[in-house]
């Protein structure tokens, strides 16, 4: 027991009251390949401007009833281990100026979008990960409930990440890996430039030595820019090809990292100030 998490121990909690009769076992309590229900209740509550959510369900409460400066940008990160994910709002003080989205994000491919702004409506993807992206408009508003239930089948679509990072601080220098050794094979990562404190912000490569291949099919680092309400893919490079320098309107950058199964180089660098 002392090796669970607060996490997963509230998990398996969750999980034995859904299914008394059944062992709790490892993976949150439930086995793969079998039809698992919703949590009786979300398991985790996350208030936080945004995060990295790993459960099969939660309850995403910021500032309710409460302020959120102008132009706030958040994004939370919802990797559920069952493969119906089912979104509601709760409750919300956003304004019609404001913007609260949904983004399938299989593969590190900014996908399917929602808008969501309807209380008790159900908003509901087959498989994740999805991104959760709150956009402020240019006047202070008021924050929102929002949860989800995950269930079905165990999600296949994308493992486990082999890196990730949100970068909060107003600036700074970031490296892919960052003791200065090589990246792995097989890598499926991605890097949020996310200051908490609202602005434009600017993203600048420093250096790229990523396998070279004509459409960067074999390894590759793709950007991406939240701008009117969507992730734009900016560029996908390899080689020492370096990225053009970015601006960021809202201040919210997406960086995602791929590799194949062969060829392993130093990696990446950038800043964003
Ligand atoms: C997510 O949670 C599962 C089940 O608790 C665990 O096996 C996995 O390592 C976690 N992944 C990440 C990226 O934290
Ligand atoms: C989440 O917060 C609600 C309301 O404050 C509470 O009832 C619930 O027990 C909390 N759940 C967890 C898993 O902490
Ligand atoms: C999101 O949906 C609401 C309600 O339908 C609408 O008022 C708002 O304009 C939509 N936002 C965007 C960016 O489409
Ligand atoms: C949303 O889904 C839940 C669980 O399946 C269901 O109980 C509820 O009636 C649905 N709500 C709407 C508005 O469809
Ligand atoms: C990034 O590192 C370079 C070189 O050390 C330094 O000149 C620059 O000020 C750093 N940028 C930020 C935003 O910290």
């Amino acid at each position: 027991m002392k090796s669970f998490t607060v996490l997963q121990i509230v998990a398996l909690i969750a999980g034995t009251m859904a299914y008394p009769n059944m062992e709790p076992v490892k993976n949150g309590g439930r086995p793969s390949g079998i039809l698992v229900d919703e949590d009786a209740v979300p398991v985790v509550n996350v208030t936080t401007c945004g995060g990295y959510i790993n459960s099969s369900s939660a309850t995403i409460s910021y500032q309710p009833g409460a302020s959120i400066r102008a132009d706030q940008v958040c994004v939370w990160v919802v990797k559920a281990p069952y493969d119906s994910i089912r979104f509601h709002l709760v409750s919300t003080g956003l304004g019609e100026n404001d913007g609260l989205y949904l983004t399938r994000f299989i593969n590190l491919i900014p996908g399917f979008q929602y808008n969501i702004s309807t209380i008790g409506e159900n908003y509901t993807y087959t498989a994740g990960p999805v991104l959760v992206t709150l956009s402020v408009g240019h006047a202070p508003t008021r924050g929102f409930t929002l949860q989800f239930f995950s269930s079905g089948l165990a999600d296949v679509s994308t493992p486990d990440y082999t890196g990730y990072t949100s970068l909060t601080l107003n600036n700074g220098n970031f490296s892919y890996p960052a003791d200065g050794s090589n990246y792995r094979n097989n890598e499926r990562a991605f890097f949020l430039v996310n200051p908490t404190v609202p602005s434009i912000r600017t993203l600048r490569f420093t250096r790229m030595d990523l396998e070279s291949a004509s459409g960067c099919t074999y390894d590759a680092v793709v950007i991406y820019n939240w701008y009117e309400n969507r992730y734009n893919q900016i560029t996908r490079v390899c080689g020492t090809q370096l990225p053009p320098v970015l601006t960021l309107e809202s201040g919210l950058g997406l960086v995602t990292f791929e590799t194949d199964s062969s060829v392993v180089q130093t990696g990446f660098s950038f800043e964003w100030l």
